[in-house]
């Protein structure tokens, strides 16, 4: 299905009013190449989107936008694990939910996160002490020049904090039509972060961890459907050894994670609540009151609102901190995704 002029206010959970050329949604590899073919011939940007979940759209995009719309889960029980090849346009959250309902554990740290399983290793979605990664077992790509599809097993995604090969070497050109998964039967919980911590390991079921995630991400998370936002708007940030004991010698309740690298993560959100920006207000744009790290849609908000408040956001945080905010979120300007750190400085 495609249709021209579209708007995109449906097809991104920031809910900016912005419009596209053509928009299709498309539930096979065919289609997708179709609406690109015909995109490369009218000489027009192209762009997959999943759920909108995780862009900001900067202008009209001039172009197509394709939804990727790609169905179907198969469940393989094996001696040690379950194996799922899951189409890339399931819901993730839907993906969850169903597994845990076939008695399938290993997703329920990752419930309620918005967007498709196929744009789940994009950006290796993460909460609560458990990444993509770490049930993945292969992605499959969709190379639009020669129409092949690929598999790229774990090891070949080179997956990072919010990170991986689909945002570099194959970002370009590539468009996941389907995610591999496996979870191991011997079921380990992983109750390392916040309120998880407080469940009782011998007695605790992967429901109870479903269940507790969910009630902490309502508490502080708006729901996408009643306030436009896009989770946490930029990356936690990756500090050197030297500049972490600064800060923690003249901050000493600053949130600090040290990583296998040497290097520690601070929490953005402590960074920013420190520089009292909880509601604050640029147009239509606002920090979330709940949670700093979220900008949310608060009323008919501009992208150049959202820019703004960004702008405002990383400059406070690096005035007081000399720690200069990333975003997370993939900006999308009129031709294709724009540099965002370049956007927002
Ligand atoms: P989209 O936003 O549609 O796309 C993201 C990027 O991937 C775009 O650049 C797009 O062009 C590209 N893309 C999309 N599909 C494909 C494809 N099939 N092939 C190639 N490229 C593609 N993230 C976390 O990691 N952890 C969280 O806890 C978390 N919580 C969130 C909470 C809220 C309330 C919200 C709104 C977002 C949250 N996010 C979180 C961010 C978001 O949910 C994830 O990044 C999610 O994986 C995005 O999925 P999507 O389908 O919406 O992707
Ligand atoms: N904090 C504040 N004030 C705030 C927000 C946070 O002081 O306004 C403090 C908290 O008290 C806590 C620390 O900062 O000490 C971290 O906060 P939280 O546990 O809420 O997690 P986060 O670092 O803000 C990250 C991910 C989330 C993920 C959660 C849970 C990033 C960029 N964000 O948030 O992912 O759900 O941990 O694991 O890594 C997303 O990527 O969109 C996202 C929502």
């Amino acid at each position: 299905m495609s249709s021209p002029n579209t708007s995109l206010e449906a097809f991104n959970t920031l809910g900016l009013a912005i419009n596209a050329q053509t928009l299709t949604i498309a539930e096979t590899p065919d289609a997708i190449t179709l609406a690109w073919k015909n995109s490369q011939q009218l000489n027009q940007p192209f762009i997959v989107l999943g759920e909108g979940s995780n862009v900001l759209f900067l202008e009209d995009f001039s172009g197509s936008v394709v939804v990727n719309a790609i169905k179907g889960i198969t469940i393989e029980e094996h001696d040690e694990a379950w194996h799922l090849h899951v189409g890339a346009g399931e819901n993730w959250h839907a993906l969850v939910e169903q597994t845990l309902k076939k008695g399938i554990t290993g997703l329920e740290n990752l419930a309620l996160i918005p967007g498709m399983a196929g744009s789940a290793p994009i950006q290796n979605i993460g909460a609560y002490g458990v990444e993509f990664k770490d049930i993945c077992h292969y992605v499959e790509a969709l190379h639009l020049p020669t129409q092949k599809i690929i598999r790229l097993y774990r090891e070949e995604c080179q997956f990072g904090y919010r990170d991986s090969v689909f945002k570099h070497a194959m970002k370009n050109d590539y468009v996941i039509v389907a995610v591999g998964l496996r979870m191991a039967k011997q079921w380990k919980p992983v109750l390392t972060y916040g309120d998880l911590t407080k469940l009782n390991p011998a007695t605790v079921c992967a429901w109870d961890i479903f269940n507790a995630i969910c009630h902490m991400r309502q508490s502080k998370l708006p729901d996408p459907k009643i306030t436009g936002n896009v989770g946490s708007f930029f990356k936690n940030p990756l500090i050197t050894a030297e500049h972490a004991t600064a800060l923690i010698k003249q901050w000493p309740a600053i949130p600090h994670y040290p990583q296998a690298s040497g290097e520690m993560k601070l929490a953005a959100g402590w960074l920013i609540d420190q520089c009292g920006l909880k509601g604050f207000r640029v147009g239509g744009a606002a920090v979330h009151r709940q949670q700093a790290l979220v900008l949310i849609n608060e009323n008919h908000a501009t992208p150049q609102d959202i820019v703004d408040l960004a702008h405002l956001v990383r400059d406070r945080v690096g005035q007081k901190f000399d720690v200069w905010l990333e975003p997370e979120v993939r900006f999308i300007g009129a031709r294709g995704e724009r540099n965002a750190v370049e956007v927002i400085s």
